[in-house]
């Protein structure tokens, strides 16, 4: 069984964020969404991996992943011209696919338990394709499940304006060769893409047999900002702490991971906290549910609930970071002695707000 994982996508609704870094990359508890999805398919055993890559954000998916030999798996990137939907990846992808079956797995989403178990599934009872769906409170954002009364699985529609059901499809699909076939007779969408949706769906209207299951725990799909703190709450939650660096005159409760050569020093951290190799954390609270990448500075400051990325630094900052994404690079810095103004850098699409 081969892999697929998708990671083209402009990620416009993650802006500024993504006008330099793939979203795919960015951190949830100090790793890059994309690599969970590749643990989650090695973990499944499968190691021959094909990576959808755009023309704009390729190269960095390439540089972050290397050849696939630090997960002993082997990955080929192949380009697609432009975003023109989930069944373009794959036909654009089928020479790689060829005649084996496949994971398509969105490098976006995360899910917890991983899906060996769909892999199982899926190759003890051979259905053409299985979907994995979930419940959701706003179906109208997603692809979206019909069942008949005797549960089979009947139809499927892409951003419906009235949803049938509430389960919405997840980013992750196991797929026979048949897919190819469905999705040669399909045309562009409302939206302009050719939907794996459906391709589906074509499946299904031509006899074959479609299998669904639910999740066991919980996904996410990163597309803004609030499910990037969401996912980094989902992940923080299920870690361990362990502590590998320096701590010095500091509380720390709950699970709290300090990774070598990072130093705490006077502070409070709350966990579920991660804290990556490099950041100094002086003088501060920290947690819960916070992210502080590398060479992260954090003095006199409180950060809850946020992702702050590799070699930011926030210092003397009067009021609580709470609900933050802090890119690369950032400094928020205070000055004691005139706390009532701020002065702001801040570069397209950026956002502050006090809550
Ligand atoms: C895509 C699929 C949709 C699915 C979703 C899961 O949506 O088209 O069916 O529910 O991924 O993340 P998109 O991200 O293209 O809006």
């Amino acid at each position: 069984m081969k892999g697929l994982i998708l990671t083209g996508g402009k990620g416009t609704r993650l802006r500024p964020l993504t006008h330099t870094r793939a979203k795919q990359l960015i951190p949830i508890a100090n790793k890059p969404n994309l690599f969970y999805v590749i643990d989650d398919l090695v973990a499944a055993g499968i190691t021959d991996i094909g990576l959808i890559i755009s023309p704009e954000t390729g190269e960095e998916i390439r540089a972050a992943c290397g050849d696939g030999g630090r997960w002993g798996a082997r990955f080929t990137f192949i380009v697609q011209d432009a975003p023109r939907g989930l069944a373009h990846a794959v036909m654009t992808a089928e020479p790689f696919l060829g005649e084996e079956p496949f994971v398509m797995y969105l490098g976006d989403n995360l899910l917890s338990g991983g899906i060996g178990h769909l892999v199982e599934a899926f190759e003890a009872s051979a259905p053409a394709a299985l979907v994995l769906l979930t419940e959701v409170p706003n179906p109208q954002q997603f692809g979206v499940a019909e069942f008949d009364a005797a549960g089979n699985l009947v139809r499927l529609v892409e951003k419906p304006a009235d949803p049938p059901s509430n389960l919405a499809l997840v980013g992750v699909y196991l797929f026979t060769p048949a897919i190819h076939e469905a999705t040669a007779t399909l045309s562009p969408s409302g939206r302009g893409e050719y939907e794996i949706t459906d391709a589906i769906q074509a499946l299904i209207d031509s006899g074959h047999t479609v299998q669904a299951r639910r999740t066991r725990g919980w996904w996410k799909d990163t597309g803004k900002p609030d499910d990037l703190l969401e996912a980094n709450r989902l992940v923080l939650a299920e870690m361990a702490g362990r502590i590998d660096g320096d701590v010095v005159d500091s509380g720390l409760t709950g699970a709290v991971v300090v990774d070598a050569g990072a130093r705490v020093v006077g502070s409070t951290i709350r966990g579920p906290v991660h804290i990556a190799a490099g950041a100094v954390i002086e003088n501060a609270t920290i947690g819960p549910f916070a992210s502080i990448g590398e060479n992260v500075e954090v003095t006199a400051a409180t950060v809850e609930h946020s992702i702050v990325m590799t070699g930011s630094r926030l210092c003397r900052v009067p009021q609580p970071l709470v609900g933050c994404v802090i890119g690369e690079g950032v400094l928020v810095a205070g000055d004691t002695a005139r706390a009532d103004s701020l002065k702001l850098v801040l570069g397209d699409r950026s956002q502050v707000r006090w809550t």
